[in-house]
């Protein structure tokens, strides 16, 4: 099997756990790195919760990295469900994978300059603030070359934010990161809330989790019950969206999303609407489209993969 080779960087995180799992099942991809960024929880935490996951996936082998501690610029924010570590408390047993000392940052550039230099770009796929790509494009826009594309959990349109009226948090915790990668020149898949929000784990799909079976399902279910315990009051709709598999299972069905071509740009000055993903849908500013922006989802073939593949790990 002709593998994807992925780069992963994120901030588990409970949906990020979900979607680190989803990838580690699924033989078409290859992940050569997973690299934490300072965002759901500070920095230590999501790069102890990454080597968690790994451990939990079996594929210790997988190297977890820690990275940037905070935004470039603007206020730290913390995911809504920091409390508990990211993770639920003591939901998953600690890990003994290697603590890698390598920064995300090193990591990012040393992977895509080889990438690049074999002429076999990778994707990188992203789930939390931007802050570790856009240190490593800053440093050296090289790297730009090395990347086939950019699949991102990052920004809200219709849907409005979830963390402003405007803003979704991945953006919001680092726009000027965000604002850096859409630059790149590197073609980006955005998966923002107007798609994840129809990625429901309701309780009925949790219901048929916990039946799959396997190793890693109880454990899978209760991480998702956890992190499902604002949402209903919050959106007024039953079960937690899964943000971040979104990304992952876009690269594994393309054909379970809708999506348009925009150009996007980050708002970097409103005060109401600072971090705010602004998309250009009918070509009103002459900017050529620099992002695929996804909208619809097929939610039950979404659900029926993410299942099947955590039921096998
Ligand atoms: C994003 O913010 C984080 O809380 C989630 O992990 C997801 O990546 C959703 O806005
Ligand atoms: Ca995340």
């Amino acid at each position: 099997m002709n593998r994807q080779r992925i780069l992963i960087d994120g901030d588990p995180g409970v949906d990020d756990a979900i979607a680190l799992l989803l990838a580690l099942a699924s033989p078409e991809l290859d992940v050569v790195a997973v690299t934490t960024v300072a965002g759901n929880v500070p920095w230590e935490r999501t790069f102890d919760n990454g080597r968690r996951v790994v451990a939990l996936a079996g594929r210790k082998e997988v190297p977890v990295f820690r990275g940037c501690t905070g935004p470039l610029l603007g206020p730290v924010l913390r995911g809504k469900y920091s409390g508990a570590g990211g993770l639920g408390g003591s939901l998953l047993p600690e890990s003994d994978a290697p603590v890698q000392t390598a920064h995300a940052v090193d990591v990012i550039t040393a992977t895509l300059t080889e990438a690049a230099a074999a002429g076999a770009p990778i994707t990188v796929c992203t789930m939390g603030p931007l802050t570790n790509l856009a240190v490593a494009l800053a440093r050296d826009p090289g790297i730009a070359r090395g990347m086939s594309r950019i699949v991102a959990m990052a920004g809200a349109f219709l849907a409005g934010g979830n963390r402003t009226p405007s803003a979704e948090f991945n953006v919001l915790a680092d726009p000027h990161a965000a604002e850096i990668v859409l630059r790149a020149g590197v073609p980006v898949v955005l998966a923002p809330l107007d798609v994840t929000f129809q990625a429901l784990a309701t309780p009925a799909r949790v219901t048929a989790l916990r039946a799959r079976g396997g190793r890693v399902t109880a454990l899978a279910a209760e991480l998702i019950t956890f992190y499902d315990r604002n949402d209903p009051a919050r959106y007024g709709e039953p079960g937690g969206p899964l943000h971040d598999p979104c990304v992952i299972a876009y690269l594994l069905r393309p054909d379970l999303f809708g999506g348009r071509p925009a150009h996007v740009a980050i708002e970097l000055q409103g005060s109401l609407s600072y971090g705010q993903t602004v998309g250009d849908f009918h070509g009103v500013t002459g900017k050529a489209p620099n992002a695929t922006v996804l909208q619809q989802l097929d939610a039950p073939g979404f659900f029926d993969l993410l299942w099947g593949r955590l039921a096998a790990l």
